[in-house]
């Protein structure tokens, strides 16, 4: 069996569904249950649904082999999983947001909220700017307006939440999208079995756009 643990919420579908055409159906996860394991023993497989900040957490610790999390995770918490692939789905990017009238005095600290404290300290750290980190759990965007901070950092999608919000987005901070990881020591001892995956699932993936940047480095966060 290859244990999975796949993000609850907006990205999961698309994430099962990527997995079931890439030769891993279960039928049973798209039931409308509350049921959290599913497993198709003919496939091999069997699938978890966690939170989407805990996959690594799974995958890390080897209660998943492996699992889907957003590249903000990642770059957030650093676990100690291999990243395989960019599954090119569930594409956003962490940007900086203010108010509109919003005009940034260098002279003074810059209150930022986020969820993101460790992303935010290295972005403003290589840019030599002061800050005080105010962190969040959700619903970032009422930080400015409820003058807690003077800007936020956190994950813009549609844009719909920023601009219902009367925000606008100043600065990308880095494009992200989901990242197919593995348990390090599962990727050793099932190796043949998460590459076939691996592989399968690439060839199910939307391509990556001609010349897209998949480093980190390339963004200097
Ligand atoms: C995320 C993010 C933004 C919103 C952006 O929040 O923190 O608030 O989505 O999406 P949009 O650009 O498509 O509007 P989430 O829904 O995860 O809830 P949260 O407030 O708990 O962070």
């Amino acid at each position: 069996m290859i244990n999975v643990a796949l993000p609850k919420g907006r990205l999961g579908d698309q994430v099962y569904k990527l997995f079931a055409t890439a030769g891993f159906p279960c039928p049973a996860v798209e039931e409308d249950n509350r049921k959290l394991i599913f497993e198709n023993q003919q496939a091999g497989v069997r699938y978890f649904w966690v939170k989407p900040s805990d996959v690594a957490i799974y995958v890390e610790r080897g209660a998943a082999d492996i699992g889907v999390a957003g590249k903000d995770i990642l770059l957030e918490y650093t676990p100690d999983v291999y990243e395989l692939l960019d599954l090119n789905i569930g594409k956003c990017r962490m940007a900086v947001a203010a108010q509109k009238d919003f005009r940034d005095n260098t002279d003074r600290t810059l209150r930022v909220a986020t969820k993101f404290k460790n992303i935010v300290r290295e972005y403003y750290g290589n840019r030599g700017r002061a800050i005080d980190i105010i962190k969040l759990n959700g619903s970032i965007e009422l930080a400015p307006i409820l003058n807690l901070s003077d800007v936020i950092v956190d994950i813009v999608e549609t844009g719909t939440t920023l601009k219902e919000n009367n925000l606008e987005a100043i600065e990308t901070v880095i494009p992200l999208s989901a990242r197919l990881i593995a348990n390090k020591a599962s990727f050793q001892f099932k190796s043949s079995r998460i590459e076939r995956l691996c592989s399968q699932m690439k060839a199910q993936c939307p391509p990556l756009e001609k010349g897209a940047c998949t480093y980190d480095s390339d963004f200097n966060i």
